[in-house]
Formats: C-alpha cells, structure tokens, sequence
C-alpha cells in the first residue's frame, strides 16, 4: 500500500538511502534537509524525490514544515526521525555549545518531528515511526558523551512511543547503525577510522542501503507487531 512517508535529513548518508528506498517501496516521499541547497538540489533532479527545508531543532519550523508537506502530499503515515550531527570532543573539552548543538538537533529533534504528526495518525489509526539511533548510543563512545546521550535517549523515545500508540496501530521503532560509510563517518580522523574498521568483525564499514532496508522492514504492513524494538546493524561490533 502506498503511503506518504517523512525522512528528516533525507537527501543525504542514511537518510538518501531511505528515502530512496521507501520511494521504491512505492511510497511518496518527502525529503527533510537544513542547510545544503545544492545536495538537496542534485538528490531532487537523480530521483524525483521533493525536498523540504527546515531546522529540526525549531520547533515552529518543523509544524510549518510538516504542515507544508501535508498540504503537498497527503497526511504523513510514516516518519523516519534520521536527521542527525556529531561534534565531537573529548568531555572536559566539550563545550556547552557542542553539547547543546547536539542535544537539540538529535534529540529535541526528534520530538518536534513526531509531535506534530503523532495526533493525525493516532486519528486515523495507523502509524510507522522509526528514529535512528546509532552503535553508540548502545556501547557509549570517546568524545562522544552529547552524541551517546542523544544516541541513548532515542531508544526511551520510541520505548514510550511503542506504549502510547499500540492501540492505535501505531508502532515506533529504532535502527541502531554501527559504522556506515557516510560523510559523518569520513570526518573522523583517518586515523581513527582504520582503528574503528579494525574493531568490527566484519571487516568493512556498512553501507547506507544496509540500514535502509531494515527501515523499509519496519514500515511494512507485515511489521505491525513489532513495536518498541531496536535492530541493530554493525557488523558484530557489539550486542546489546
Ligand atoms: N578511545 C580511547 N582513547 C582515544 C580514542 C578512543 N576511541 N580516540 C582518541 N583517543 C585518545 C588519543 O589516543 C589521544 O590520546 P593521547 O593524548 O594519549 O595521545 C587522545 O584521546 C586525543 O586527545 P586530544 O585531546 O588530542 O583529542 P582532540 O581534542 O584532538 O579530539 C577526537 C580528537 C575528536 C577525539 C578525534 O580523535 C575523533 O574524532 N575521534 C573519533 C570519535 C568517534 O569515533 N566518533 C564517531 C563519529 S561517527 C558517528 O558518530 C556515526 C555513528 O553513529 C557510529
């Protein structure tokens, strides 16, 4: 069945791979980005897929946002919470600003992306809501205290969610990436990154597509008893 489907930070990394994966899937689309006009532009003319810009981290921005893109495509059944960033220091270099930066796109982000859309499909009886997480909001990781905790919060959000929608067909879910080849992990240290390769038994970072097709499992109809869970993608490196 084709439903209207929301990536946020939908044009590039994982969320590229879903979008495009939910569209062949054969759901419409909608593309959420904040700053880069012209990967928005180019993800637009290579798949056909509308982009819609606003800061997940505005509350106001994002109801606009969603308001337009109701208006555009029809009431949103399916809301993948992806859009994310690291800024990345070790603790007693942190600063408040890195770590409020962190806390408010990721975390706070992901309320202001499903709050609005939460009433609507809680009327309508039927609800998909994955939110990915990551590797290292499930083991914690060096320099990465506002990034973990995000990480780590996820997980209660869609816990909570799972029990608040149950009964209404809704189900909320999390994907936990281990490391995948995208442009956030190419910014860590050359270095560091082949220590991290070296660390999963794999022997090789993920690709986007992997973690896609778990977020097109948990969207699908077949998915419905499924709520409240984490699937994990890393290759071995950890277990939870
Ligand atoms: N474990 C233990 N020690 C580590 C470490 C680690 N993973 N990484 C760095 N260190 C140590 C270094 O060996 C070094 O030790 P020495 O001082 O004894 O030489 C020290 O920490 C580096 O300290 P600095 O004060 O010089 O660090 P810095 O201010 O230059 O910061 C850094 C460097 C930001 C930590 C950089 O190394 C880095 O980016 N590391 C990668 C962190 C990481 O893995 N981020 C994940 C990004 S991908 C992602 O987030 C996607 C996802 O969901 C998986």
């Amino acid at each position: 069945m084709s439903r209207v489907a929301l990536v946020t930070g939908g044009t590039r990394g994982i969320g590229a791979a879903i979008s495009k994966s939910l569209k062949s899937a054969g759901h419409k689309v909608a593309a959420n980005y904040a700053g880069n006009d012209e990967a928005a532009a180019a993800f637009t003319r290579q798949t056909g897929i509308p982009t819609f810009k606003w800061n997940v981290a505005d509350y106001e921005a994002s109801k606009a946002g969603i308001a337009k893109v109701e208006a555009d495509l029809g009431p949103v059944d399916i809301v993948i919470a992806n859009a994310g960033i690291t800024r990345d220091a070790p603790f007693h270099k942190m600063s408040p600003e890195q770590w409020h930066q962190v806390i408010d796109t990721n975390l706070t982000g992901v309320f202001n992306t499903v709050h609005p859309i939460w009433p609507g499909m809680r009327e309508r009886k039927f609800g998909r809501v994955v939110v990915i997480s990551s590797i290292n909001g499930q083991k914690g990781q060096f320099a990465q205290v506002n990034y973990a905790a995000t990480k780590a919060g996820d997980l209660g959000i869609i816990r909570s969610l799972a029990q608040e929608g149950a009964r209404a067909g809704i189900t909320a879910n999390a994907v936990c990436p281990g490391y995948i080849a995208t442009e956030m992990v190419m910014a860590v240290p050359e270095k560091v990154r082949e220590s991290i390769i070296a660390q999963i038994p794999a022997g090789r970072l993920g690709e986007p597509e992997e973690i896609a097709r778990c977020v097109s499992f948990l969207v699908s109809d077949d998915a419905g008893f499924i709520n409240g869970s984490t699937i994990s993608a890393n290759g071995a490196q950890f277990f939870s």
